[in-house]
């Protein structure tokens, strides 16, 4: 799920904070501090839940030391994911005893897969709240602060927060994600998703290019539509009686103005539809990406994933992008190890790497969920020796495709969003392609600065970076 994810099987972005609302920070009555998990899902919730928080009278702070409150946005795509949570909250655990009046609450997916337990497991927890209840989170500090123990893991099948203007705390000021969608119908039988998130259902597509709008107005200059599964956006405009697909939506946002770019992430192989790859080809400002998760390269083992498409489908899906997007930039998801897979099985998934010559990768070895179809239904009989030596196999030859694909841009010039500087030279700014390549390049003396677009040709890469100068 997206680029926050970190490429092997370690959890995402992990524990980042937001930062403080600087001059204003004195002006609340309390201050939380929230660190966030997993997919970018959770990181745009965690902004949805500053807004609310923020309209009560609580005030973000990076510092946890500051805080009065401390929430974590947690995430159980893998166990790994819950026990980075576990150790965190063990080391919370000792600043609260050092302060008893701090509370600290599990938001999130973790919350969700196991509610009140979470209280018994993590004594010092106070709060547990799940993704669709994130409105009485202000109720439940209430409750909280009296000694009780507050808890909301009620799923919805309507909540999207429509309404709620995100807070960007931690932003870099031009570039955004906004939630479309929550919730995920499509039942992976080695995903908790469905379970921790709930039923699909699609935000207003009004409230969407609002949002993009007023993004755009305060100086962004790209978002990123957010869902589990965004080719299944659906949304019936009651006055206008229009219906609003997926491909409609990513339009609507793309003619807010030619300058600001539109990504979307995730894309499921089933869904996405010839109308989303045409709408892409018509807009330049639609970035030429699709992350397209393929989980397995065999037929027989994605029938027991439940994917609900064979390899071949798959195939013929990237070859279609290919032909209607021709420079499109392709990642993918990629299990290995997953319950009965042969070596052949295993060899099917690196061929079909190949086969779609994948720019990147998020690679994880399977991790058994508890309640998921996959656990009810089969064995987690893959030993662990072997599912990491598959994932090892897996990585290297996407680190060479990823080398392959860099060294193919070498020469080729690219309009290039600037995002900040790069992390290793001050001297040199960091962008991204419509490919959603990362292309670092001097700066010069000119009067560019993020935000701004510039013409980059390539002149050298490593495996992740392509390296440039402005033309
Ligand atoms: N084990 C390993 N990887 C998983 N993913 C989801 N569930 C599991 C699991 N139980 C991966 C999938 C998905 C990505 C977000 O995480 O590849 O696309
Ligand atoms: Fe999980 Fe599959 Fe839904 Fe993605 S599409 S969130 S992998 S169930």
């Amino acid at each position: 799920m997206l680029e926050i994810a970190e490429k092997v099987h370690d959890e995402t972005r992990q524990g980042e904070a937001f930062a403080p609302f600087k001059e204003e920070v004195n002006v609340y009555r309390k201050k939380f501090y929230i660190e966030s998990y997993g997919c970018a899902m959770n990181f745009s919730d965690s902004e949805i839940i500053a807004s609310i928080l923020n309209k009560e009278g609580f005030g973000a702070t990076r510092n946890f030391e500051d805080a009065d409150l401390i929430f974590l946005n947690t995430c159980s795509i893998r166990e790994k994911a819950e026990q980075t949570v576990r150790k965190r909250l063990t080391e919370f655990r000792k600043v609260k005893e050092a302060r008893p009046g701090l509370l600290i609450g599990v938001l999130g997916c973790m919350a969700e897969r196991l509610k009140s337990k979470l209280l018994e497991e993590e004594k010092l927890v106070d709060i547990v709240v799940g993704p669709d209840a994130y409105r009485s989170l202000p109720g439940l500090i209430e409750e909280a602060e009296t000694g009780q123990k507050a808890v909301n893991v009620l799923l919805s099948r309507d909540e999207t927060y429509a309404d709620i203007s995100p807070v960007r705390l931690d932003s870099n000021g031009i570039t955004a994600f906004i939630s479309i969608m929550r919730g995920c119908n499509n039942m992976c039988s080695f995903c908790v998703v469905p379970f921790t998130r709930g039923r699909e259902r699609s935000r207003d597509a009004v409230s969407i290019v609002n949002e993009a709008r007023d993004l755009f107005s305060r100086g962004f200059k790209e978002v990123t539509l957010l869902g589990q599964n965004v080719d299944s956006y659906y949304w019936v405009n009651e006055t206008t009686n229009e219906t609003i697909t997926f491909a409609r939506l990513m339009e609507m946002v793309a003619l807010i103005d030619p300058s600001l770019r539109v990504r979307f992430s995730t894309s499921h192989p089933k869904d996405i539809t010839g109308e989303v790859l045409h709408t892409m080809a018509k807009y330049e400002n639609i970035c030429n990406y699709i992350h397209l998760p393929v989980q397995s390269g065999s037929t027989r083992i994605l029938q027991l994933m439940n994917r609900t498409y064979t390899r071949e489908w798959y195939m013929a899906k990237v070859k279609q992008i290919k032909e209607i997007v021709p420079d499109c930039g392709i990642s993918a998801d990629i299990i290995a190890g997953f319950c009965t897979e042969t070596e052949e099985d295993h060899r099917d998934t690196l061929s079909i790497m190949e086969y779609s010559q994948y720019d990147m990768s998020y690679m994880f070895f399977y991790s058994e969920r508890p309640g998921t179809l996959a656990a009810r239904r089969y064995t987690d009989d893959i030993p662990e020796d072997v599912k990491k030596r598959r994932l090892q196999e897996i990585v290297e030859l996407q680190n060479r495709l990823s080398l392959e694909s860099n060294k193919k841009d070498i020469g080729k010039t690219f309009k290039v969003l600037i995002e900040g500087n790069s992390k290793k030279n001050t001297t040199e700014w960091k962008g991204r392609s419509s490919q959603n390549k990362v292309i670092v390049f001097p700066k010069l003396n000119n009067d560019l600065k993020p935000g701004d677009y510039a013409w980059v040709k390539v002149n050298d890469c490593t495996q992740a970076t392509l390296l440039g100068e402005i033309i």
